[in-house]
């Protein structure tokens, strides 16, 4: 099959390093990738936007199946858009994706199919007196949302009223994230670890992806404002077998069958993002792709063909399958590499070094974020520029992480930080 991965970052890597490793891959392109995504596949220099181009290049190329990274081409149709000229393409539909691009629609999606998630209210821009006082009255901690795409920015977790009533006014009045505040989701407060369960879907069937679980928080012991994700590791033993089948049963089987019952059939890869609090577990949030920085460990536990997997969810042809697919004893270890400043303001072109040593460790790889080629240099061209990944398929998470660790100090730009307890979590 002719292939073509859309979008520029390490998820996109760690599909297109997957990708490639497939007998069923012809030829491989991305668009519009990046340094590292180019030692596996073709890079093609169309934005992840730019819809008619991407189109355009997928006819020309005789494409095969399309995987969408992102989720903005996902909101804005591009999976209806290739349905409608024929192709084939792994993702939803603009309106099966609403589930990530309108929290307003997922929170009540949930209400609607008992599926467990955080008690809420929402108010739209005409009820801002009411916000106030709702807010005046509530418990804290409390979670304020934008109802949009914000860039992984539009959730404020407010531990006094005072910042709560500041994040509503910044959403509504001061329009921090434009339309996105439009609507505003008020969300109780819930506690317990978090982990993230992606299910490749076709609609109807679904397989069930190792378990992760993120580092949100800029600094060790997650402390310090939210980020991207600064690491990821996989599988997350806290998401025991008796626990993912919970999951299965109380979550995804639901979510799968209530978009169909909404006639908006849910194919492509259902991100859910979980907290196991007291009462069992509940949806964070779901996200109409996968994961990044997961994907990175994710993916190289998969146990599988994943070109023919991506091709049957996109077709209708998954056949249900119990239990995760990946291999059992294996686990898998990214530690982000930032820019200095990250998440707030940062420089880039900064020459990266130590890439060409890394390619000689066994167990490693590392996964391209926000690089450019700059003549026969690699420099910095993002916030979160690299993740360094170890994947050993013996021999415990501890020695996986101490792996990764051995992998990132060999690398170095100027400015560069990076958490130093990715996988902790998994030990205790
Ligand atoms: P999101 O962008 O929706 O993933 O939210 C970012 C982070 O905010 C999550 O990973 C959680 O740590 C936190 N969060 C979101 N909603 C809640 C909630 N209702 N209770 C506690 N923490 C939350
Ligand atoms: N790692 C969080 C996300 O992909 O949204």
């Amino acid at each position: 099959m002719n292939i073509l991965v859309i979008g520029s970052g390490g998820r996109e890597h760690a599909l297109a390093w997957k990708i490639s490793q497939s007998p069923l891959t012809a030829r491989l392109f991305c668009a519009p990738g990046n340094p590292g995504i180019a030692t596996v596949a073709g890079c093609v220099p169309i934005n992840a936007s730019d819809l008619d181009q991407l189109l355009g290049f997928a006819q020309r190329e005789k494409i095969d199946l399309t995987v969408v990274g992102p989720e903005q081409p996902l909101a804005e149709g591009i999976v209806d858009l290739f349905v409608r000229e024929g192709l084939t393409v792994f993702g939803p539909t603009r309106a099966a994706a609403e589930l990530e691009w309108s929290k307003v629609y997922a929170k009540n999606f949930m209400a609607r199919y008992g599926i467990p998630t955080a008690g809420c209210r929402i108010f739209d821009g005409t009820q801002l007196d009411a916000a106030r006082a709702y807010l005046e009255s509530s418990p804290v901690p409390v979670v304020l949302k934008a109802d949009g795409l914000a860039a992984g920015k539009g959730v404020s977790v407010c531990s006094t009223r005072e910042d709560a009533l500041s994040a509503l006014r910044q959403m509504t009045v001061e329009k921090a994230f434009g339309s996105a505040g439009a609507r505003v989701v008020i969300e109780e407060c819930m506690s317990g670890e978090e982990a993230s369960v992606f299910a490749i879907s076709d609609g109807q069937h679904y397989i069930v992806l190792a378990p992760a679980q993120d580092h949100k928080r800029v600094f060790d012991d997650d402390r310090g404002k939210n980020t991207g994700g600064m690491g990821a590791y996989a599988p997350a033993p806290c998401v025991t077998p008796e626990i993912l089948q919970d999951v299965e049963a109380r979550i995804i089987i639901p979510t799968l069958a209530g978009m169909i019952a909404e006639a908006r059939p849910y194919k492509g890869c259902l991100y859910v993002g979980l907290m196991f609090t007291d009462t069992g577990p509940k949806v964070v949030e779901y996200n109409c792709r996968f994961g990044d920085p997961e994907t990175q460990a994710v993916l190289p536990l998969f146990n599988g063909d994943i070109v023919a997997t991506l091709y049957a969810a996109a077709t209708s042809g998954l056949s249900g399958r119990s239990g995760v697919s990946a291999v059992p004893g294996a686990s898998a270890v990214c530690v982000v590499l930032a820019s200095g400043g990250y998440p707030d303001k940062y420089e880039t072109g900064k020459e990266i070094r130590g890439l060409q040593e890394l390619e000689t460790l066994p167990d490693v790889l590392a996964f391209h974020a926000g690089t450019r080629r700059e003549g026969d240099k690699i420099v910095t061209s993002g916030g979160r520029v690299l993740g360094i990944t170890a994947i050993c398929m013996s021999g415990g998470l501890r020695s996986t992480i101490a792996t990764a660790y051995k992998a990132v100090d060999k690398v170095s730009f100027e400015g560069v930080h990076f958490r130093h307890d990715i996988g902790r979590k998994g030990l205790r």
